[in-house]
């Protein structure tokens, strides 16, 4: 049985079903049909050689068998092709196939594939049905949820791209049994941030999941009905809950500062961009960078008396949990401090953190009220324990 998280959306589609399933790939056709009852002919499943290698033949026979014509596009597997040139590949390709409006892009993939794959439905031919099948945990609680498409380029990470909602997304739980471990745990380190900034509930779906693993890996689990089930309720509740603040500010408003902003998305972001720039995006999964900027972002909130030891505790303990992380051994704090000055979320020139006054409880705190020595005993902080 399929669980379905709907998101309401203002644009492209009046909102959208996500289905979490297990084995659901293999009904990819049929779904395509039901969430796209307009759509003719051509479907690009757009995807990686690792990931079309081991999930692509199952949706492409599906979308067959359903009456879709699929063609399929290769790009590079890593951050670095999620670029210009990859995108202008991309396009070539769907003209060189002769995609009409009724024509429709299947990304089948993590996050990368999804906002390559996702901007270039949105700017094809001014826009053509998109379907997200995200088959990595961060793109299925994240990436995949709320409309944001877009590539890398020399100005920055994800500065060109668009707001462009899929017609569906299916989620097939099956596809995260061939995850590698560290994708797993970055995955993780982005549903505590979701559960952070959530409530305490949320939270504690997180913690419990992750308990429930008893120190063995997902696959292991993920074989097993009863544990499948709760990791489909946990999903759908992560989903759900980016969902509804994706619904209350699809576009991420300059102008909206309350608990309900996207912005607030960007909890443990802050500190987490800054360690994958300043490592040259290398060393770090973004989801791991994130868990670090968790850590980070709590210890600031408590030394900025915001927050108290018992939350960071509870933090630092759910962050542990989601895995292991790369250490920061080697990282001069120095470095990363000075990359606040050119952060994207840069608003009227003053960089906005998302700090905590509560579990649940996020604030949007400005960057020109902190000291310099507040950061740097943040720092030390999270490299000590
Ligand atoms: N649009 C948004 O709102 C949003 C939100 C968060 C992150 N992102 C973007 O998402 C990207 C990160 O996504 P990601 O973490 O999914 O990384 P990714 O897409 O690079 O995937 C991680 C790795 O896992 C492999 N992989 C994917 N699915 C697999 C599977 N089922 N089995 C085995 N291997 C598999 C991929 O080939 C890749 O090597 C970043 O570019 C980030 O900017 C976008
Ligand atoms: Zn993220």
């Amino acid at each position: 049985m399929a669980t379905k998280v709907n998101v309401k959306t203002t644009r492209n589609a009046a909102s959208y079903d996500i289905s979490i399933g297990r084995g659901s790939l293999k009904n990819a056709g049929e779904w395509a049909k039901s969430v796209m009852p307009g759509s003719s002919g051509r479907a690009a499943i757009i995807s990686n050689r690792k990931v079309f290698g081991l999930y692509g033949n199952a949706v492409k026979k599906s979308l067959e068998n359903a009456g879709f014509e699929p063609h399929v596009q290769l790009i590079g597997d890593g951050e670095r092709f999620k670029n210009l040139r990859t995108l202008e590949d991309t396009l070539r390709f769907l003209s060189g196939s002769k995609f009409t409006r009724t024509d429709s892009i299947v990304a089948l993939g993590g996050g990368v594939v999804g906002d390559l794959a996702g901007f270039a439905a949105s700017v094809y031919l001014r826009g053509i049905d998109l379907l997200q099948v995200p088959t990595t945990l961060l793109s299925m609680i994240d990436s995949s949820v709320g409309g944001k498409t877009g590539v890398n380029s020399s100005f920055g990470k994800n500065l060109i791209g668009a707001f462009y909602q899929p017609r569906g997304v299916l989620i097939d739980t099956n596809t995260l049994l061939t995850l590698p471990e560290r994708e797993v745990t970055a995955g993780f380190c982005e549903a505590v941030k979701q559960g952070a900034i959530s409530d305490r509930s949320l939270l504690d779906k997180t913690a419990k999941i992750l308990g429930q693993l008893e120190g063995r890996r997902l696959h292991e689990r993920l074989g097993e009905d009863s544990f499948s089930e709760n990791f489909a309720r946990f999903l759908a509740a992560q989903i759900s809950f980016k969902a509804r603040i994706v619904a209350g500010d699809e576009r991420e408003s300059v102008a909206k500062t309350d608990a309900r902003s996207r912005k607030i998305l960007n909890f443990g972001h802050t500190f987490g961009h800054a360690l994958e720039k300043v490592t040259n995006y290398r060393y770090f999964r973004h989801g791991e960078a994130v868990g670090h900027g968790i850590r980070f972002a709590a210890a600031l909130s408590k030394n900025l008396e915001l927050i108290g030891q018992n939350e960071v505790e509870l933090l630092n303990d759910v962050v542990r949990r989601a895995g292991s992380l790369p250490s920061l051994g080697s990282i001069d704090p120095s470095e990363i401090f000075a990359t606040f000055k050119y952060d994207k979320k840069m608003i009227n020139d003053s960089l906005q953190w998302i700090l905590l006054e509560g579990i649940g409880k996020p604030v949007i705190f400005s960057h020109a009220k902190i000291r310099q020595a507040v950061l740097a005993a943040s720092f030390k902080e999270i490299t000590r324990s």
